[in-house]
């Protein structure tokens, strides 16, 4: 069997408070490639990682990240939601995330947020922040927004993207001829669906990474089927899944 490709998604957010400084570097200590994420554009500019485009369910904070500077940002506790103990974490920009990523020896799998905000410098801005690290083999893209996504590889061709989608797609292979995707991402339970999507996407010579592997059965299953990626909240179960 080859050797899949394991991610944390949004860190090690089973345990830890997602897409959090401490979700991020855990994952480091559990065997997993890498780490998923999700990035928006702050009032003031910066790039910020966080999943929702509101603040609301993951911090003590109201509102929408569009709204609020990076110095307001900072005040905002996103630990203690998950538990107190997790109290004073901050949020991270992309740059500090990617920092993290290259020193560790870890892969990124970035997660442009635009689909209900839209934040029309987001791939230009991405791009440009992977690049300034030279870390365009170590990241791929991904976007349920598949014009956002195609936008990304015209502006940085060298770059992986991937297709995210939830809902099995009609004519998949014609919408594939579409689009300029190198890989796909779906939502893993597609497979149990239309398991024979797999085959369809590796004849077109495109990795399946799918989501949000949290079950040790359903890993195993996906791993059987020859699938390239699988991304969950608990990286461990998934290294354990994979016989690591
Ligand atoms: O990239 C996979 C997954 O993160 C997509 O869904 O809503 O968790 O960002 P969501
Ligand atoms: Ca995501």
């Amino acid at each position: 069997m080859k050797k899949p490709l394991l991610l944390g998604h949004r860190g090690f957010s089973g345990l830890y408070p997602e897409n959090t400084p401490l979700a991020f570097m855990k994952v480091a200590d559990t065997g997993a490639d890498g780490i998923e994420t999700d990035v928006h554009i702050c009032k003031s500019g910066e790039l910020v990682l966080c999943h929702d485009e509101r603040v609301d369910r993951t911090s003590n904070g109201h509102g929408f990240i569009k709204d609020f500077t990076y110095d307001e940002l900072l005040e905002l506790d996103f630990g203690s939601w998950k538990d107190p103990a997790f109290a004073g974490q901050r949020i991270w920009t992309l740059g500090e995330l990617l920092d993290f990523c290259k020193e560790a020896g870890l892969m990124l799998n970035l997660e442009l947020k635009n689909g209900i905000e839209f934040y029309p410098e987001l791939e230009r801005r991405s791009a440009e922040e992977i690049r300034k690290r030279h870390m365009e083999d170590t990241v791929f893209v991904s976007s349920f927004n598949h014009v956002s996504m195609q936008r990304f590889k015209e502006l940085a061709p060298e770059i992986e993207t991937g297709l995210l989608y939830e809902s099995p797609l009609q004519n998949m292979a014609h919408y594939l001829d579409g689009c300029s995707a190198d890989n796909v991402h779906p939502c893993w339970h597609v497979f149990e669906y239309q398991p024979e999507l797999m085959e369809l996407f590796h004849s077109r010579g495109m990795k399946v990474n799918v989501w949000t592997v949290n079950d040790e059965s359903a890993a195993r299953f996906l791993l059987g089927l020859g699938v390239d990626g699988l991304i969950g909240n608990y990286p461990d179960l998934l290294c354990r899944a994979a016989g690591r």
